[in-house]
Order: structure tokens, then C-alpha cells, then sequence
């Protein structure tokens, strides 16, 4: 049986979707799932970095170490590899759609979504960008992609 692969993606891939990552690993451990996943930046700026110090202190907050984690930006394999890639916002879905592979040899196959879209009530909204932000923004980016993590597990459990 394929294991399900999940890719966040928003625009750095140090704020917002390592969060998004922690948060559906720890999930994913709690429902006793095995899921593939992943987190990448539409831009590359910050690729090879750690996460942003107050995304880092967040996931602390909740018990998870994500100082390892690495930014990478999204490439066209991603687009194959992944079962299902979650834009953070429009503008990253708006990206991802523009970058996704369409040829007739390596067409994506994955599934493009908007992540807030898994959550009854928050559809078509986005994660908002914390970087300009507080640590309550990252609070508030930690409790989105969290709820999100947890519609999807049940949806996967189903
Ligand atoms: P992220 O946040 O997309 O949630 O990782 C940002 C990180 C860096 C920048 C913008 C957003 N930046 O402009 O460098």
C-alpha cells in the first residue's frame, strides 16, 4: 500500500509551514497514522535555513523540537512525489498552480489544495503570514494549521 504523502507550502518555508509540518506529524503519531511528509518555500530566499526563532519557540511551546528543520524551495518532482500539496494562502496556490509541471511526461499528479479549506468554516481563507508579525501571530498561525492537521488525520482515518 502507498503511504500517503502530504507538502505545506507557503512563501519561505520558515514561519508558517514548518508549523504546518509539526503540527500534522504530531497528529499523525497521535492517530497512529504513518503519512510522508514535508514542507517547502514557493521562493528559495530562505533556502538551507532553520525555522524563524518564534516559529521555533512555537512548536516549543507545544512540545516539538523543530530546530532541525531545513527551508527548501518547492521543485517540479514535488509535484509527483506528493500525494496532496497545501498552499498556506492563495498567493502560494496561485504559485503552486504556475509552477506545477503540465507537460505530457511529468504532469502533476498531485493534489493542490488550500489547507484552511479542510476546516468546516474556514474555507478559501489563508494561513496569514506571521513573518512581520508578533508571537501571537504565530500563536494564531500555530492554532490554524493545528486544526487543519487534525480535519486531515480524521479525514485519512475515515
Ligand atoms: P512563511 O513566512 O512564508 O510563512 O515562511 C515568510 C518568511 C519569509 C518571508 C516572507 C514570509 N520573506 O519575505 O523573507
Amino acid at each position: 500500500m502507498n503511504q500517503p504523502s502530504v507538502l505545506f507550502v507557503c512563501l519561505g518555508n520558515i514561519c508558517r509551514s514548518p508549523l504546518a509540518e509539526a503540527a500534522l506529524r504530531a497528529e499523525a503519531i497521535a492517530a497512529g497514522l504513518a503519512i510522508s511528509i514535508d514542507s517547502a518555500g514557493t521562493g528559495g530566499w530562505h533556502a538551507g535555513s532553520a525555522p524563524d526563532p518564534r516559529a521555533i519557540a512555537e512548536a516549543e511551546r507545544h512540545g516539538i523540537d523543530i530546530s532541525h528543520y531545513r527551508a527548501r524551495q518547492v521543485r517540479v518532482q514535488d509535484f509527483q512525489h506528493f500525494g496532496q500539496i497545501f498552499a498556506l494562502d492563495q498567493q502560494n496556490l496561485r504559485d503552486l498552480r504556475r509552477i506545477a509541471p503540465n507537460g505530457i511526461l511529468n504532469r502533476s499528479t498531485a493534489r493542490l489544495g488550500l489547507l484552511m479549506d479542510l476546516v468546516p468554516g474556514r474555507e478559501g481563507t489563508a494561513v496569514i503570514d506571521p513573518y512581520g508579525g508578533t508571537a501571537e501571530d504565530f500563536a494564531q498561525t500555530w492554532a490554524d494549521v493545528s486544526e487543519a492537521a487534525r480535519q486531515l488525520v480524521a479525514r485519512m482515518a475515515r
